[in-house]
């Protein structure tokens, strides 16, 4: 298959991550024989310092152009300690989703049976664990209207939802549950928010088109405790942009790293990959960032593309890494082993694999379940 990647490395620990991210999937280009170009482009605090601007129209224009995007991470601190800034390195993120129409954000949380111990969390509460969370990712108050008062003292951020917003990732997320366990738990504060209401009337009424799907609802404060008390019940989670941003981070402690958890955010013509952590700028070249985040990123951009084969390729290339403790230090405090290292490793792996490829019923599971 032909492919047009756009890389977007970005800030912080952003462009050695994703460097590991484009050996595997060279490494696939390899393996497969497919013909996947890239093409480099700026973004962030990083093309603030160039450009003044963190989305220049030439990265957007090639991000349009493209048939899928892998990002790496945005965000500096010197914009973290400012809040009066003008200009923030995320705003590049919100155009870039804005623009593209990638309205849902596609978050698995699987255990890896590899690194149970690494989880701060007890081995007999997150053995199994394998939800995937739907986020909405235009709407809510990341986008709603902003006023800040003259006197500097009042700030509002209204949330704001539509019918239609709501619908076409409620679609979505409906249709994933129908491939695995046919469970959806909305998660919002309808005891609280009228917008929170509105998603469970519009939902509700979706949900009776997919009878084979049960539908639950969970408040917020709840879900986000049963993430930890119970992560193995959840299968879909469908939510609005900033609970299911919150809940994503919560449900990276489980599996040990927020090092390890990509992410899909899908439009009706766009596509684009990431790993969900960010900058990291205190490990910034440092050669300690873990990249198997954005290496698995990579490999739900093989799955968009129905590439299944491939997708369980690098998960398989992943867990022998990981069997055999070639692991970042986020993971293992004393590890020798740094982010291009576990990044050559997966990438031999990939190449290395003709035994592993025998498609027995271990592999499938892993290779489909891991990635959603
Ligand atoms: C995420 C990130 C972003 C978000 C930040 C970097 C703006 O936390 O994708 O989870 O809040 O959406
Ligand atoms: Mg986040």
């Amino acid at each position: 298959m032909k492919l047009k990647i756009a890389l977007l490395p970005g800030d912080g620990i952003g462009p050695e991550v994703l460097a590991q991210g484009k050996k595997c999937l060279q490494a696939i280009e390899d393996k497969f024989n497919h013909d996947f170009s890239y093409i480099e482009a700026p973004v962030g605090a990083m093309a603030i310092e160039k450009f003044g601007i963190p989305l220049p129209d030439s990265t957007l224009n090639i991000c349009r152009d493209s048939d899928a995007i892998l990002f790496g991470a945005i965000g500096d601190p010197k914009y973290d300690h400012d809040p009066d800034a003008k200009v923030r390195p995320e705003q590049a993120l919100f155009k870039l989703r804005k623009e593209l129409d990638l309205f849902a954000n596609i978050r698995p949380v699987k255990m890896f049976p590899t690194l149970i111990d690494k989880s701060p969390i007890k081995k007999k509460i997150i053995m199994g664990t394998d939800f995937v969370i739907y986020r909405e990712l235009m709407g809510g108050i990341y986008y709603g209207k902003k006023t800040l008062s003259q006197d500097g003292t009042i700030a509002t951020n209204v949330c704001e939802y539509t019918e239609k917003e709501i619908s076409r990732i409620t679609h979505l997320a409906f249709k994933a549950a129908k491939g695995r366990k046919k469970k959806v738990t909305l998660v919002d504060k309808a005891n609280v928010l009228e917008s929170s209401r509105l998603w469970r009337r519009v939902v509700t009424r979706i949900a009776e088109s997919y009878p084979e799907v049960a539908l639950e609802y969970m408040y917020l404060d709840n879900a986000a405790m049963q993430l930890i008390l119970a992560p193995t019940q959840f299968d879909v989670i469908l939510t609005e942009n900033l609970f299911g941003d919150i809940l994503s981070a919560e449900g990276s402690t489980i599996g040990g790293s927020i090092g390890l958890l990509p992410s899909a955010s899908i439009g009706d013509e766009n596509a684009m990959f990431e790993p969900i952590h960010g900058a990291y700028t205190q490990a910034k070249g440092k050669d300690i960032a873990n990249p198997i985040a954005t290496i698995l990123s990579a490999a739900m951009l093989l799955q968009h593309f129905s590439l299944h084969e491939e997708v369980m390729a690098i998960v398989l290339a992943v867990d022998k890494t990981m069997k055999k403790n070639i692991v970042t230090p986020d993971l293992e405090k004393n590890s020798m082993f740094g982010t291009n290292h576990v990044g050559d490793s997966i990438a031999s792996h990939i190449l290395d694999m003709d035994d592993d490829l025998n498609i027995n019923d271990e592999n499938i599971g892993l290779g489909r379940s891991t990635i959603i």
